[in-house]
């Protein structure tokens, strides 16, 4: 049992998170500021001394991305400092505070960027009952990284692509199914992954996660044909790569349905040692060739670009991923 928890440690780092809330912070009296400051503190640099400013905010550009009005100032905190993401020995943050509306009532989240890099910092949450935090969910958005294009984007041109993905017969509609598909079903991998190890390690005879990990390698494989970006060795070995996850992950629903939890251990240790292969691969080759089709990562869509996470309220993890693309283009349309 030691592998299933070593696996947890394998899962890729969350470099990997709408509609807009009402509840738009106005740019606050001195008092809300006090406040906000302390929970500005837990997104920047430990120890740094954050400038703060009250900032303009490009109300076209802006409001463009949300599709909706934005604030017309944001206040702004800067610090420099490293990050364990960041190829920069030291970046420049900035962070800001919106107001966000949960299923627990309103909060205040605290987002911090690198806006050099394109990178979300770190995201931290104020007002929420303690046992309401979604922590992991947190923690993984720090070291996201988005396309800007994307962000500049509202999110309807996403919804727009895949109508037009789900709906086109040409080519290039197929190529679009295939990348949406790879993007949104590896954001459910890791989550359904945890699952299963949750599952073994009780020994409880579900194996719906282990077949719905299948469909996504037999799909995966499947479409290779459409990414026409790849060479053709290339195309095969991804359909390769993806048939073979597809029969371990179908030999670990067998399994965990008959109760070998040996073979189910054994299984599920074939397809996680295979995920940073696949990875090392391929990742990189997709990201670019979704930006450059508008479907790039930083629409802060809860299964497509931001993990899910298990046993977390969907409402509330929507909530806090629509909040942070707020936060990022108040942030980058500041002046
Ligand atoms: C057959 C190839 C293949 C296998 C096997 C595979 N992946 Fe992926 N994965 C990809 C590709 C390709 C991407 C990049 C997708 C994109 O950016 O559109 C990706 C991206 C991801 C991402 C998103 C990373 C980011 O940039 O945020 C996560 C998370 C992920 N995979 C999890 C997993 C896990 C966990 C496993 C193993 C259980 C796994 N994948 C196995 C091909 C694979």
């Amino acid at each position: 049992m030691m592998r299933l928890l070593a696996l947890a440690l394998l899962l890729p780092p969350g470099r990997c998170a709408v509609h807009r809330s009402p509840l738009d912070r106005s740019p606050g009296s001195d008092a809300l500021l006090g406040q906000d400051d302390e929970v500005v503190k837990r997104v920047l640099p430990e120890g740094a001394a954050p400038g703060r400013s009250k900032r303009a905010v490009d109300a076209e550009r802006a409001r463009a991305a949300l599709g909706a009005d934005p604030a017309a100032e944001v206040t702004v905190w800067t610090a420099a400092g490293s990050h364990p993401m960041s190829n920069r020995s030291s970046s420049q943050w900035s962070a800001t505070v919106v107001r966000i509306d949960t299923p627990h009532g309103p909060a205040d989240l605290a987002v911090a960027a690198l806006l050099d890099e394109h990178m979300v910092a770190r995201v931290r949450i104020a007002g929420l009952p303690a046992d309401k935090v979604p922590t992991d969910f947190l923690r993984r958005l720090g070291g996201f990284e988005y396309a800007a294009g994307s962000l500049e984007q509202p999110v309807s041109t996403l919804e727009a692509a895949q109508k037009k993905a789900a709906e086109g017969k040409d080519a290039e509609a197929l190529l679009m199914r295939a990348l949406l598909h790879v993007r949104s079903s590896m954001s459910q991998v890791t989550p359904a992954n945890s699952v299963i190890v949750d599952r073994i390690l009780k020994k409880e005879r579900k194996p719906a996660e282990a077949e719905a990990l299948s469909k996504i390698f037999e799909e995966m494989s499947r479409s290779s044909d459409a990414l026409t970006f790849l060479r053709d060795d290339q195309r095969k070995r991804l359909r390769d790569l993806s048939g073979s996850h597809a029969a371990s992950a179908r030999a670990a629903a067998a399994a965990i349905r008959a109760g070998d939890w040996k073979r189910a251990d054994d299984s599920l240790q074939a397809i996680s040692t295979g995920c940073a292969g696949c990875h090392g691969q391929f990742a990189r080759l997709f990201r670019p060739e979704r930006a450059k089709r508008g479907i790039g990562d930083g629409y802060f869509r809860v299964g497509f670009d931001v993990l899910a996470e298990p046993g977390a309220d969907p409402k509330l993890t929507d909530a806090i991923a629509a909040g942070v693309r707020r936060a990022l283009v108040l942030l980058s349309n500041a002046k």
